[in-house]
C-alpha cells in the first residue's frame, strides 16, 4: 500500500516535471537557471575576495571549497544562453551576445580556465599566488558585463 503510494506520487512528480520542461529546452527557465548560477559564482567569488582583502580572517580550506565551487559553477550558464528560443532574449543579456557568439563562449571558457588556476593556488596554500589568480580571475566578470550585459 504505502509502497504504491510512493510509485504514483513519483510517477506524478516525474510526469509534472516532464510537462513543464527545464532550463534546457524552455528559454524562461534558461533565464532563472544561468542567473541562479552567476549568483553562485558571484557568492562564492565574494568569500575569496573578503578573505584576499583581509576583511575575513583567511582560512585556506574554506578558499579551497569556494574555488572548487568556482571550478563548477563557471561551467554552468554558458549553455542556458542556447536554449531554443533564448536569442529572444529575456534577463539582462544583450542581443549582441547572440550576434558574437563566438567571441562570447571564448571569454565564458576563459572564465572556467581562470577558475581552474584559481583553485590550483587556493589549494597551494600560498596566499600571494591566490591573490594574483584572483585578480585574473575577477577581471573576467568586468569585462563580459561591459559587453554584453546590460
Ligand atoms: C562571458 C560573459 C560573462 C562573464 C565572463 C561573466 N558574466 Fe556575469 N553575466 C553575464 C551575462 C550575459 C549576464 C546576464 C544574464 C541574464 O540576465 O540572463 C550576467 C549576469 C550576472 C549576474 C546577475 C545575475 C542575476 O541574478 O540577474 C551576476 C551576479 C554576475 N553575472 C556575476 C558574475 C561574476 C562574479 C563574474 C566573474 C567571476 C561573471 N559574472 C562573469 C555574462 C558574463
Amino acid at each position: 500500500m504505502k509502497k504504491a503510494l510512493v510509485a504514483t506520487t513519483l510517477l506524478t512528480v516525474i510526469s509534472v516535471s516532464a510537462y513543464a520542461g527545464s532550463a534546457f529546452t524552455v528559454a524562461k527557465d534558461s533565464v532563472t537557471y544561468r542567473q541562479s548560477a552567476f549568483q553562485l559564482i558571484r557568492h562564492n567569488m565574494a568569500d575569496i575576495g573578503d578573505m584576499v582583502k583581509n576583511e575575513v580572517p583567511y582560512d585556506a580550506a574554506r578558499v579551497s571549497k569556494r574555488a572548487t565551487a568556482l571550478a563548477t559553477l563557471t561551467t554552468l550558464p554558458w549553455e542556458a544562453f542556447t536554449v531554443p528560443g533564448a536569442e529572444q532574449g529575456g534577463g539582462d543579456a544583450k542581443a549582441e551576445i547572440w550576434q558574437n557568439l563566438q567571441d562570447f563562449n571564448s571569454r565564458a571558457e576563459k572564465l572556467a580556465a581562470d577558475a581552474l588556476l584559481l583553485k590550483a593556488a587556493a589549494d597551494s596554500g600560498d596566499q600571494a599566488e591566490l591573490r594574483k589568480a584572483f585578480g585574473s580571475f575577477a577581471r573576467n566578470c568586468k569585462a563580459c558585463h561591459d559587453d554584453y550585459k546590460n
